[in-house]
């Protein structure tokens, strides 16, 4: 079994997610970084995994154009979807603006894997929108962003099945 496991982050937290996932998953696995990388021909593998952060409510381009154009390939591989977030109450708008929906219903596994504000390295607009997320939503009840490595292992699980 080989896996491709495409990803893209901003501030590493989405490369640990896919870090922990190439440790879990059963079989040979392949990880792409698409904001330095360029995918492989999919050919190769029998699944596939693609995942980004969330920033506005929306993935990094490089996933959502990979998704875009490669969707009828993406179709015939085991698929796996992963988001990581900092608001998973919001997870379907995310999931939606991110994934076509052919590919999110043809996904064997679908994944949100929480997130991090990593404010010390932020660039300073990042950094003041962080930080309206923590003051809106610590006054509305909203918990602060968090990681969540339990869902890294039940995706892994999934997929593995
Ligand atoms: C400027 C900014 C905007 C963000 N916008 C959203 C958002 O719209 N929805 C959400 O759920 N999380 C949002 N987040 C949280 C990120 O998705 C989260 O911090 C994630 O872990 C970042 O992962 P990365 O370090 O791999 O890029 C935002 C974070 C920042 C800094």
């Amino acid at each position: 079994m080989k896996t491709l496991v495409l990803y893209a982050t901003q501030y590493g937290y989405t490369a640990e997610c896919a870090a922990k996932l190439k440790a879990e998953l059963s079989g040979d696995v392949t990880l792409v970084d698409l904001e330095k990388q360029r995918a492989p021909g999919l050919a190769d593998y029998d699944a596939v995994i693609v995942g980004g952060s969330i920033y506005m409510g929306r993935v990094q381009a490089k996933i959502s154009e990979f998704c875009a154009a490669n969707e009828g390939e993406l179709l015939q591989k085991a698929l796996g979807l992963f988001l990581c977030c900092g608001l998973p109450q919001n997870l379907e708008e995310s999931l939606s603006a991110s994934f076509p929906k052919a590919l999110r219903k043809h996904a064997k596994s679908v994944g949100c894997f929480g997130g991090e504000l990593r404010t010390a390295r932020m660039k300073p607009m990042h950094k003041l929108i962080a930080g309206m997320m923590q003051k809106v939503g610590g006054k509305n009840g909203i918990e602060p962003p968090k990681a969540n490595p339990q869902a890294v292992l039940d995706f892994a699980a999934a997929m593995n099945a």
